[in-house]
Parts: C-alpha cells; sequence; structure tokens
C-alpha cells in the first residue's frame, strides 16, 4: 500500500464517525485533505446532510470550498461535535505533536472547542515518547527572534527557524513564523516544557497537544486500528 492509501483508510475511517447535522472541525495536512475529499464525495451522493465544517487553516478552507463543503467559523459555531485532524507525532497516551504543515495554533483552538478530538495518520507518526522524530513546532511573534531562540537553546533544544526553499520565513495563518525545537532522545517533559514555554512572552503557542485527542485512527499495512485515551470521548 501506498502512503497515500494508508492515509485514505486513516480518513474513511474517521469518516464513520460523522453523523448528520454534526458542526464538525475540519484539521490540515496531506491526511486530512482525504478526509475533506470523502466527506465530499458522502454529502455529495447523500450519505451525510447537514454538515458544517469548521477549518483550521486557509488551506482546508480552500479545498473545502472547492468541493461544495459548507463552511463555518469558530466565532458562529463555538461548540463543535467531532473534529478529525492529523498529527506529526502520536505516543501511547494519545498525546500528540502537530505543526510542522504549520497551523498548530487554529488547530488547537478549534480541537478546545470540539467535544472530542479524533486523529487520523499513518503509522509512521507512533512514538513511544514525543519529540523522538518530529521537532516540536513553536509559534513565535516575529519579533526578537534570536533572544527566543536562546530561550529555547536553554531548555535544551536545537532550535531552528523554520524557512521556505528561498530561505523566507514560514508564516502561520496568523502572521507568525515557527521556530521548531528539536530535544536529543525527545522531550524529556512535555507538561513541564509546555508551562514553560506557554509563560514566555512571544510564544504564541506549541505543538504539543497534552491530554486532547481522545481516538487515533492508524493505518498500516494491516489495517486501521482505533487507539482510544482512557477516559477520553466516545
Ligand atoms: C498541521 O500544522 C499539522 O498539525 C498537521 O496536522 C500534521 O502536520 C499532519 O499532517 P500530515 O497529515 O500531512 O502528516
Amino acid at each position: 500500500m501506498t502512503l497515500d492509501s494508508l492515509k485514505r483508510a486513516a480518513a474513511e475511517e474517521a469518516l464513520g464517525l460523522v453523523r448528520d447535522g454534526m458542526v464538525l472541525g475540519l484539521g490540515t495536512g496531506s491526511t486530512v485533505r482525504h478526509l475533506v475529499d470523502a466527506l465530499a464525495e458522502a454529502l455529495d451522493d447523500g450519505r451525510l446532510k447537514d454538515i458544517v465544517g469548521v477549518p483550521t487553516s486557509t488551506r482546508t478552507e480552500a479545498q473545502a470550498r472547492s468541493l461544495g463543503v459548507p463552511l463555518a467559523a469558530l466565532d458562529t459555531h463555538p461548540t463543535l461535535d467531532l473534529t478529525i485532524d492529523g498529527a506529526d507525532e502520536v505516543d501511547p497516551q494519545l498525546d500528540l505533536i502537530k505543526g510542522l504543515g504549520a497551523a498548530l495554533l487554529r488547530e488547537k483552538m478549534v480541537a478546545q472547542a470540539s467535544q472530542r478530538l479524533v486523529i487520523i495518520s499513518d503509522d509512521s507518526k507512533l512514538v513511544e515518547r514525543l519529540g523522538q522524530k518530529a521537532p516540536l513546532p513553536v509559534e513565535v511573534v516575529d519579533w526578537a527572534l534570536d533572544a527566543q531562540s536562546a530561550f529555547l537553546s536553554g531548555l535544551g533544544a536545537d532550535v531552528s527557524l523554520r524557512v521556505d526553499r528561498d530561505g523566507a520565513p514560514i508564516r502561520s495563518d496568523n502572521g507568525n513564523v515557527f521556530l521548531d525545537a528539536r530535544f536529543e532522545g525527545g522531550l524529556p517533559d512535555p507538561v513541564e516544557l509546555e508551562r514553560a514555554l506557554l509563560y514566555r512572552a512571544g510564544v504564541v503557542d506549541t505543538g504539543l497537544f497534552l491530554g486532547m485527542a481522545d481516538t487515533a485512527f492508524i493505518a498500516s499495512e494491516d489495517g486501521v486500528t482505533a487507539l482510544h485515551r482512557p477516559g477520553g470521548a466516545s
């Protein structure tokens, strides 16, 4: 199976949780692209109706709009039934690293407004410890970046500003930039790290999604496995 077909399989499994009339958070990334495609197909052929999507990025918004998926804003729909999103790393407690696709802030805002957060991914994203494979994206305001970088280094990270092929900083939909923080061997203490980062002025948010995901559909060559966080919504 190709990586793309694994992503599609995870997306289709999650679509099975969507019911008529739901307000649905739409994540961001290459896996969610498949979800939006599958959702549009289900709306077209009548398997689903009366769905309103709340997109977490301008990219997802543009795709959903082009496929005729009805959309709304978080302002008018502050409580969502379900959000389906991708992830960059998933640990055994379903804690996550997200944000390599530059959409973490809106993703976290929409996830926090949702009664249930479901993650779709292939099994390459599974880790024993967060930060083992992916850097931790930290969204920061575009001012005094060297000072912020030094602060992250002081926490033990190897830090780089995320840039595009031309060397220009990659910006979020909110106009901020990203410092990617790599911790040798993984994050020592994600809860403490999140606390320290969110107390730091100039840090807008981080890619740590702790205790937020309820379910993860993980696609592998053997099929799609559902993982559940103990005590999570179902
Ligand atoms: C977007 O900023 C990220 O949080 C994505 O959800 C994450 O990078 C997963 O993307 P893929 O589905 O493309 O791996």
